[in-house]
Formats: structure tokens, C-alpha cells, sequence
């Protein structure tokens, strides 16, 4: 569907972004573009919806060359979206998502009904929050906004620029698991930019490593990871030179030891307010660094009207799901195949929390312990990062 035939772009002052790209992808195909910063990924994206012009080489959508379309018509049809979310403050929700389709003369009848289509597909409800400004948003949700919105005139290609770059770990799980729910339903075609190889991992059908503006592998992840073509891509997806052994880790080894917490004195606008400035949805809460419960955006919402100091303590759901720091790898994936499940709170003896597993950890581990055998222990992490049985 989009064909990039010896593409390059040199930028005034001489830097040499993108050397002689050729790249072919299918319809219906997410593909990954990922390397290390200023290796000409986003100046690659951007060539295509003709943000920048290329110095050389063209690029053909449906075999026509793009110069030969209408640049506002060719934006408008495809989607994009870009790590800064770039929601505009002033406009709601629903104006936000349905930008494009106004600017394509829609009706407001179908205009609306494609938004609250949209907003309940990624379960935003739109009695709630169709009628929010981005200020009243969550990171993840203003990114939800942001991805709803690239997709809302149903554009067959979508452009991704690391759109969840600035999430947490657990937002940004959640939201990759989303796409890839939503890209198995959409089938959209799309290209992603990412430099996190998992991330890279979990959602593409194929994965393209650039490195100084050339590609040095262009392969399906499964190939990626059992024949890397140099040192350098191997040490990018992070393998060392022996594979770990899934049995040799614990939970202490993957776990994340920063996870964000609230004590159980404090009040709901503040657990709002930390969500918010860390970008997550749910806080775990902890006295005097004992594990006492879970609390979650969902939960503070029926007290958000109150008058009343409400606290923490009050309103938070009792047990999280928690395992010992010597738990085995299979007891957490075990849980994390819930889908309802998205981390799994670790603690020691005294029930004091050490840190957090998300599905995230866990692809960290089939990476490192790829072609080492164990199909048995593996199956249960597999099971567990796909989000469920
Ligand atoms: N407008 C510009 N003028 C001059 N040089 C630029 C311009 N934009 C990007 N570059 C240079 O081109 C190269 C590729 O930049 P690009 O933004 O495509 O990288 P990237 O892979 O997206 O990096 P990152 O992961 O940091 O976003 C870099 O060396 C960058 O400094
Ligand atoms: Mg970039």
C-alpha cells in the first residue's frame, strides 16, 4: 500500500537523516520503526504526510506518487499522532476526536455518533467524558484522545511518532494492549515509531531497525530475536551473549522498584493529583512503607462531588494482588493472565512493598531467555503477556 523507493533527506547544514530507503508496506500491516535517537525516524514519518520533503527518492501510496496528491487532502487522510498528544485545550473531547471529519464537512449527527463510538470502543463512556476538556484527563487518557483521534475519519493509514513515550510503565501496557486489541479488530496500516524494543516487540507484525538514517534489519520479530543480523541489533533487543534461563529469575529480578504510592492519611485530590502529574490510573497505598491496598481512578469517582475530607483509606480496594520477592516467574504470570489483572504488587516477609510486575516485565525476560528451551515455563509467560488464557 505505501512503497518508499531510495529515499533520502538531507537537512540544510549537511546532516544526512535517511540514506537511500527503500521500505514496502502492506495493507493492513503495523510496522515498527525503531533505533536509537536521531537515527531519522521521525523525518521518515513525517516524508510521508509530507511534513518534510524528501531530497531524493519518492514515495507512492496505493502506487501514486504522493507529490502528486493534494497535500491538505493527503493529510487529512491519514491519522497521526504524535508523543506530545497535541490535543487543543479549548476544544472538548468530542471536538477533539471529531476534527477531521469537520474539516470534511460530516454532518454533526454523524460526527457524534462516530465519537461515542469511538470513546466506548477504548471504554471512555461519552455521558462522561465526550463533554471533558484535555486538562480533566489522565496522561493515558488524553493519549486514548489522542489515538481516537487519528482514527476517527477512518484513514486507511495512520502515522504513530512514539505516541506513548510519555506514559508510565503500567499506562503505557495498557495502551499497547489496547492498539493491539484494536489494530486485530481495525486492521489498519500502520507505522509506528518507537525506541523501545519491547514495545516494538508486542505490537509489530514486522519490525524495521534503522540506525544513522539506514536500515540495518527489516524482519518479523520472531526473526529479529532468533537471527539478529549484527552486534549491534542484538544488543539492542537486549539479549546477552548467553540467553537467561527463565528458571535461574525471580520476581526480584524483573519487577519494577519505583511503582507509585500514596499514604493512607492523605486525601482523594491528592491521590487525583499524583495519578495525574505520574501519569497513571491507580496508586498503590502503603503505611510506613507497609502494603495496605490498591486505590484506582475508577474507585474515586463516585466521591469526587463530596464536600467531605475523604481519605485514602477509606475508599481503597484492600488486596492488591501481591506476591513474596522469591515468588517463581510462573506465579505472576499465572495472575497476569487475568486480563482484569494489570500488576501484580510485590512485597517482602513484612508485607513492605518492594515494587511492581506488569506483562511489560515480563516480555523483558522472553527476550533475554529467547531459544533457551523450558517451553513448559515460557508458555505461562507467553500466556500472560498476550493478557490472557
Ligand atoms: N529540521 C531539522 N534540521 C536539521 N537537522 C534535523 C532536523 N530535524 C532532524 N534533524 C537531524 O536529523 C537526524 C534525524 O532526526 P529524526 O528526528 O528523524 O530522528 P529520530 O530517529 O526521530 O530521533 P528521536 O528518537 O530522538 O526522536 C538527527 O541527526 C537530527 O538532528
Ligand atoms: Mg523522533
Amino acid at each position: 500500500m505505501i512503497k518508499f523507493d531510495q529515499i533520502t533527506k538531507i537537512y540544510r547544514g549537511g546532516t544526512v537523516a535517511v540514506k537511500k530507503l527503500n521500505l514496502e508496506v502492506k495493507a493492513g500491516q503495523l510496522i515498527v520503526l525503531v533505533g536509537p535517537s536521531g537515527c531519522g525516524k521521525t523525518t521518515t514519518l513525517k516524508m510521508v504526510n509530507r511534513l518534510i520533503e524528501p531530497s531524493s527518492g519518492n514515495i507512492y501510496i496505493h502506487n501514486q506518487r504522493i507529490q502528486s496528491f493534494d497535500v491538505v487532502e493527503l493529510r487529512r487522510n491519514i491519522g497521526y499522532v504524535i508523543q506530545t498528544i497535541g490535543l487543543l485545550p479549548h476544544l472538548t473531547v468530542a471536538a477533539n476526536i471529531a476534527l477531521v471529519p469537520q474539516l470534511k464537512g460530516w454532518s454533526r449527527k454523524k460526527s457524534q455518533a462516530r465519537v461515542d463510538e469511538l470513546l466506548t470502543m477504548v471504554g471512555l463512556d461519552p455521558a462522561v467524558y465526550a463533554g471533558r476538556y484535555p486538562a480533566q484527563l489522565s496522561g493515558g487518557q488524553q493519549q486514548r484522545i489522542g489515538v481516537l483521534r487519528a482514527l476517527a475519519a477512518d484513514p486507511e493509514l495512520i502515522l504513530m511518532d512514539e505516541p506513548f513515550g510519555a506514559l508510565d510503565p503500567i499506562t503505557r501496557e495498557q495502551l499497547q494492549l489496547e492498539l493491539k486489541r484494536l489494530q486485530e479488530q481495525l486492521k489498519k496500516t500502520i507505522i509506528f515509531v518507537t525506541h523501545d524494543m519491547g514495545e516494538a516487540m508486542l505490537l509489530a507484525d514486522r519490525i524495521v531497525i534503522m540506525k544513522e538514517g539506514v536500515v540495518i534489519q527489516d524482519a518479523t520479530p520472531e526473526e529479529i530475536v532468533r537471527y539478529p543480523a549484527n552486534d549491534f541489533v542484538a544488543s539492542f533487543i537486549g539479549r546477552g551473549a548467553r540467553p537467561q534461563s527463565v528458571d535461574e529469575l525471580n520476581v526480584s529480578d524483573v519487577m519494577n522498584t519505583n511503582p507509585v504510592t500514596i499514604g493512607t492519611d492523605r486525601g482523594l485530590g491528592e491521590a487525583l493529583l499524583r495519578m495525574q502529574q505520574r501519569r497513571v490510573d491507580s496508586l498503590l497505598v502503603v503505611k510506613e512503607g507497609v502494603l495496605q491496598g490498591i486505590v484506582r481512578a475508577r474507585d474515586l469517582y463516585p466521591y469526587l462531588m463530596r464536600d467531605e475530607m475523604i481519605s485514602v483509606a477509606e475508599v481503597m480496594t484492600l488486596a492488591p494482588v501481591i506476591v513474596q520477592e522469591e515468588a517463581t516467574l510462573s506465579l505472576v504470570a499465572e495472575k497476569l493472565a487475568d486480563g482484569r489483572i494489570n500488576l501484580v504488587a510485590v512485597v517482602d516477609g513484612n508485607n513492605r512493598l518492594q515494587g511492581v510486575v506488569t506483562r511489560a516485565s515480563l516480555v523483558g525476560v522472553l527476550v533475554n531467555s529467547y531459544g533457551n528451551g523450558q517451553a513448559g515455563e515460557k508458555h505461562s509467560l507467553l500466556q500472560a503477556v498476550g493478557g490472557g488464557k
